[in-house]
Order: C-alpha cells, then structure tokens, then sequence
C-alpha cells in the first residue's frame, strides 16, 4: 500500500504544472473541477445536543472536509420552515431555519469554508414554498388577494370533484380544496407545499431576487429542486392512466401535463443570467429517462443549467459492467460536460442498492473510484466516503418521512438515507450528545471517520487516495473518456486521456477473479510504461497492466506522459 502511495505522489508531482492552463487558453470554469459534496443539515453535525444537525455543527466540520479534499458543500434547505418535509417546505427565503442557526452563523459558515477553499452551494425550492410561507397565507386570504395569483387556484368540477386528474407524487389528489375560498389549489408535493405559479412575473422578479440576494452573502451557486414540476399545464387537462397502482396506492399516471412542461427553459436561461452575473454555478434536480433528455437542460450553447444531474448511473438497477458502460457511453455521445452522482438523500444508499453484503466495502470502493474517474463533476453525499449503507427503520411508528408511512411498508423510504454521520464510535457516532432524531445504526461502532481514518485500507482512505489522485491528473481532471474492452461482461474498463497523459481504469463489478488484457499498441500508446496509480486489490503489482482483476476490485494506472505515436492524427487532443 505504502508503495502505491508513492507511486501516486510521484505522479502528482511530475503533473502538477500541467493543472495550469497553458497561456492564452481559458482555464475551465472553477465547478468543472470541483468536487461537491450534498451535507443534509439535519444530519450532518449537532453542536447543541438537541439531536439535530445545524450550521455550527457544519462549521465545525469544515477542517474535515477540507481535509478529504471536497471544493463545494450543497447543504440541502435550510431556511426557516415547518419541516414537514425536512426544509423542502420553505417559509422564508431570506433566513435561516432557527433549528438550524441564525444568518451570522451561516455568514461565518460561509466565510470560514471560503477560508479552507470551499464554497457554499444552497438548495433553492422554485416549485412550492410551504403552506405557511406568508405569500400563500397571503394568497389563500380571499380570492381578490393580491397575491392570490401566486399560487396555482382553480375552482372543482363540481361538488367534490377537483379541477383535474392530476396526482401528488406523495399520494392523493394533487389539488386541495380551501373551504373558507371555495376554490382548490394545486400541490405536486405535500399539501403543505402548495405550488407556485411561475407564470405570474411578479413570482420569478421575486425568486431571482432572493437568488441575488443569497448571492450578495457570498453563496456560490444553487442546487434548484424539482426543477421538472415547475410549471403545468394552465388548460388543466387530465392526465392518461396506466394500469396498477404506485406505492402511494394511487393509480399509475403518466404525468403528461404537469411535468417537464417546455417553459421551464426559460426559467433556466432567467436564472442563469443571474448566476452568471456572480460566476455562480446552477446544478439541477433533473431526473431523465436518457442522456439525450438530459441535453436540453444545458441549453443552446449551454445557457441554461451547469451541472443538470441525470442520475444517470444512480438510477442503474444493478452493478453491471454493460449498463454502466451504456450509460456512460450515452452521456458522452451528447457532448456536454457530465455530473456524477450515486447517493442523495432521495435515493437508497449506492452500498445498499448496488451491494451484496457480502463485498460491500470493496463495492463502495469500485463505485468511489467510477464517480471520481469519470469525465465530468461528482457529487458526494455525506457518508458515502465511508461506505455508509441505508438503516431503514423496522416499524411504521419509527418512520419521521412522511411519504415514508404512507407508502408503508413498500412505499419509498427515505429515512434510512439520512440517519447521521457516523463521525466515532460513541453512543451518538460523534453527531450528538442528546437523542439524534434518527436512529444510529450498530455498525457505526466500527464504520466511523475516526476508525477508517486510522485503517490505511478503509473506504475513507480509499476515498482521500482517489480523491488526490484525481486533483493531480490532468488527464482525470479534463481527458477524454475511451470505453476499452465493450464486450466485456464483467469488468468496466476506460481511457482518460488528454495533454499527452493516460490514465486507464479498470473496474472488476463482478464476485469473481477476472482476466483482463488490454492492446496498448492498438490505442496509440506503444511505448508507455505502464505505473499503478492505485489499486483496490490487495495484491496489486506497481508495474505494468494487471492480467487479473480480484473480485470487485479498481485498479487505475498511468500509461506515461506522452504518446509516442498518434495514429488519430489529432496531436493527442482530448478524445470527446
Ligand atoms: C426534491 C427533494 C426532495 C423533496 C422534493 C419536494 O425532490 O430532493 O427531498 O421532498 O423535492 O420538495
């Protein structure tokens, strides 16, 4: 182990000038290299010992995340909010959650993450704000309410009857009848977050506005949520049913009319112009069916979101060298700059859906290295870097989402995503002193930051190894993706190449030893002296390609500084 790690350092010395950019090139925008990183406040750190993570507890932490070599923290919302779905459910724009902290405290998070080169990348909920939001108290007021128009009111068909068809995705009729108007309003979520209506220009003045003004404070950027239900139809139609029930119990709807509706790019490109004005970045909450999908939320020449997240390897429905390597391979063929992500606190943990229980570190430590050699931005979510696996709770009266017990017990589950950080191995894992207000799991004991800090072959060693790794190579950071053996059922396996560097990744997804060769002749890179950079199996040799791969085991290797042959003909430029 100690051998590779040299191999490293002595790589990362010889390419650091290279990171410049040669004069009179552009250097790339700062979130093209950055590596984000999702905090969900509520579990991140509690410095008050109520059992609730807050903004001082993130300040306290920061040493940490400077520390494994993290350029951006997205915290998901944490402005002032009744909480009914965890911050999603916004009742002031302009201030920070009392639970949470107060401004100051997010000014000195803010100042003393930028001390440690971290930015701070907040979580701006544009579809709903929460039903007690003074806007909609305002709206739900009277019809002739100035600002009833702010939200989407609509009267019933009739006695009983909703405007529409459309469905909430947290279970039940997306409409809610306010007796005292006699007129329902619309929510896509929870009827605590009753929609917005993007139509009416005073409501996008007043959102940029707030984007301003977080900007002002010195906020790098915005994760936009749910930025696919944004805007419906006004016609209201119905929307087509299929047949079977979701996990809410609700019929099977294809949501035609009020999702991923085409006004939303205008939006975007509003947003943008904003963003641009302070180099901030915008990173979407935009699931996609394909990449191809995924396109048009970059907009024409890019002017509209940054760093759109796909979910695309996040939504594989298994660790597999084929679906990865299409998935992969379907980002690169759009040509735009691709986000990474396998965890956020939506989705199941990567160790549990990808896992098998049996390899799950050494799974953890294949999916690190996948997210952190890819071509393009990876965003982490807190604990992922330690292999951290869903706890779900066993009893409905445990459950705090509430989607979670209304789809009980086969609905989604959210919680066990986002139980604390397991910072050591004491009663509250280092997050609390008091009760945390979701419960740690056992194995915390031992899957901790203070244990795997101290193990040279943990998940977070693993994590820190790959992470400066990355920041060293140029060809890791700007290369071009080449897909190496597609045939191969097993294991995943590419080039990164650029600036006359290569560096080839080799992942072994499958529980057996497998053989791999690899023609390097063939791929312009003759003479190269093959180095490990680093490698997950216990037995990697430092010199040379590997001919076999343990089980799920990465191995990464330089393949030298320049290629002594260029049969493309195109001077070694990145591949796209
Ligand atoms: C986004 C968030 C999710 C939230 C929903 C409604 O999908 O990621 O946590 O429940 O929006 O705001």
């Amino acid at each position: 182990m100690f051998r590779l790690c040299l191999a490293t350092l002595l790589l990362m010395l010889c390419t650091l000038p290279a990171l410049c950019a040669a004069p009179g090139e552009a250097a790339p925008p700062w979130w093209k290299h950055a590596i984000f990183y999702e905090i969900y406040p509520r579990s991140f750190q509690d410095s008050t010992g109520n059992g609730v993570g807050d903004l001082n507890g993130i300040l306290a932490r920061l040493d940490y995340l400077e520390d494994l070599g993290i350029d951006a923290i997205w915290l998901t919302p944490c402005f002032p909010s009744p909480q009914v779905d965890f911050g999603y459910d916004v009742s002031d724009y302009r201030a920070i959650d009392p639970g949470f902290g107060i401004l100051a405290d997010f000014d000195r998070l803010v100042a003393e993450a930028r001390r440690r080169g971290i930015r701070v990348i907040l979580d701006l909920v544009l579809n709903h704000t929460s039903d007690q939001h003074p806007w909609f108290r305002e709206s739900r007021a009277s019809r002739g309410s100035a600002r009833r128009d702010w939200y989407v009111w609509r009267d019933g068909k009739g006695p009983g009857r909703p405007p529409c068809n459309w469905l909430s995705l947290f279970g039940g009729p997306a409409w809610t009848l306010d007796p005292a108007t006699g007129q329902y309003y619309y929510h896509y979520f929870y009827r605590e977050q009753p929609d917005l209506n993007w139509r009416n220009p005073a409501v996008r003045e007043e959102m940029l506005d707030v984007t301003r003004w977080w900007y002002r404070r010195g906020v790098a950027g915005f994760r936009l949520d749910a930025v696919d239900t944004v805007f419906e139809d006004p016609r209201l139609p119905d929307n087509p049913l299929e047949p079977g029930l979701n996990p809410c119990g609700d019929p099977n709807m294809i949501n035609l009319h009020n999702y991923k509706q085409p006004e939303v790019h205008g939006l975007m490109r509003e947003l943008r112009k904003v963003a641009d004005q302070s180099g901030a970045v915008l990173i979407g909450e935009t699931y996609v069916e394909s990449a191809a999908e995924l396109k048009a939320y970059y907009g024409e020449g890019g002017n509209e979101l940054q760093l759109p997240t796909g979910h695309l390897l996040a939504m594989a429905d298994r660790l597999s060298a084929p679906e990865f390597r299409r998935r992969i391979a379907a980002m690169a063929a759009i040509g735009c700059w691709p986000v990474w992500v396998l965890n956020n606190h939506d989705l199941a943990r990567s160790v549990t859906r990808f896992g098998d229980g049996v390899h799950d570190d050494a799974i953890a430590k294949d999916l690190a290295a996948l997210l952190l050699t890819l071509r393009g931005t990876p965003i982490l979510y807190y604990g992922e870097e330690l292999g951290m696996a869903n706890h779900d709770p066993k009893r409905l009266e445990d459950v705090r989402d509430p989607v979670g017990r209304r789809g009980w017990p086969t609905g989604k589950l959210r919680d066990g995503a986002r139980t604390p950080m397991q910072w050591d191995a004491t009663p509250g894992a280092g997050f609390t002193r008091g009760k945390p207000w979701l419960p740690i799991p056992a194995g915390a004991a031992t899957r901790n930051v203070a244990v795997q800090a101290r193990e040279p072959d943990s998940v977070l060693s693993f994590y820190r190894r790959l992470l400066a790794l990355r920041r060293s190579s140029p060809a890791l950071l700007d290369g071009g993706y080449r897909e190496l053996n597609p045939e191969d059922p097993h294991v995943l396996a590419y080039l990164r190449e650029g600036q006359g560097q290569a560096v080839l990744v080799a992942l072994n997804l499958s529980p057996e030893p497998r053989a791999v060769a690899f023609d390097l002749p063939a791929l312009g890179w003759a003479g190269a002296r093959p180095q490990v950079l680093l490698g997950s199996g216990g037995r990697t040799p430092m010199a040379g390609l590997p001919a076999e791969l343990e089980p799920f085991s990465v191995v990464i290797v330089a393949l030298g500084r320049s290629r002594p042959a260029d049969p493309t003909g195109r001077g070694g430029k990145p591949l796209e």
